[in-house]
């Protein structure tokens, strides 16, 4: 006889539908703002949603994820708000290095690292490093715009001699070689664009636009976004 009632929950679960999910992490600077707090506030808390969302995405099943962490435009914001971003990023990798044994997650970041000062540098290689027999891909999109990888990646066919190039030539020279392109792309704080984004990668991407600010980003929306996704029919120029 069963002496308790459990209520089952169906719990999200993803298969390779939904192999890859992409994020725009959006909406720090106004969720710090609500609360009468500097951006940097946001930044932070923006950083503890990050490993939250990391951590639920993997339970759930997803294969890959990639986030949008910094953009090659956000250098035009004020000095004081980039270093406490770079300094939230170099704080990550730290814990992703002591946490190594126990998670078991694949770093690569996106974008031209050649920006940052040495010290840093060497972190981004040695993480990617260590990491790179992990089974869940974890991209980082940092000082990444989808127009300077695709000029980046023009200039690599042509330093190979290219003279003509296929789809799969360029693709090939994106800094997302390693992966499939994203299923879906999410962005969060509200606005309905891509901002410089896997603009190549995104030709047949899902995206889904949410009014909530990252820091605010539930497991709970996550659920309702997985489950969105499930309902729409991709036909990728098919019937
Ligand atoms: C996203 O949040 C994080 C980065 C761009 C680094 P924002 O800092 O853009 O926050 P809002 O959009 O100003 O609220
Ligand atoms: C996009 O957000 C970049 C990241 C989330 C890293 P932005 O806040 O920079 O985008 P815009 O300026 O509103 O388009
Ligand atoms: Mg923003």
């Amino acid at each position: 006889m069963q002496l308790f009632k459990r209520r089952h929950e169906k719990k999200t679960q993803v298969d390779a539908r939904l192999t890859h999910i992409a994020f725009i992490m959006d909406g720090n600077g106004r969720w710090a703002k609500k609360r009468s707090m500097p951006r940097e506030f946001g930044h932070v808390n923006g950083a503890k949603n990050f490993k939250k969302v990391i951590r639920y995405c993997g339970d759930i099943g997803i294969k890959m994820i990639t986030v949008y962490a910094f953009s090659t435009e956000n250098w035009k914001r004020p000095q004081h708000e980039v270093d406490a971003i770079m300094g939230l990023l170099s704080d990550y990798i730290d814990d992703a290095v002591a946490s190594m044994d126990e998670n078991n997650i694949r770093l690569v970041f996106l974008g031209d690292k050649s920006i940052f000062p040495a010290p840093l540098r060497a972190k981004i290689d040695n993480v990617e490093e260590i990491s790179k027999d992990k089974d869940l891909l974890l991209n980082i999109a940092l000082n990444y715009g989808a127009r300077a990888e695709i000029t980046h990646a023009c200039n690599t066919l042509i330093d190979a001699g290219k003279k003509n190039v296929t789809e799969a030539d360029v693709a090939a020279a994106l800094y997302t070689a390693h992966c499939p392109d994203p299923d879906l792309i999410v962005r969060t704080g509200g606005d309905v664009r891509l901002s410089n984004f896997l603009l190549w990668q995104a030709a047949y991407a899902e995206l889904y636009f949410t009014d909530t600010l990252w820091p605010d980003l539930s497991t709970h929306e996550i659920d309702r976004i997985v489950a969105d996704f499930y309902g729409r029919k991709r036909r990728f120029g098919g019937l």
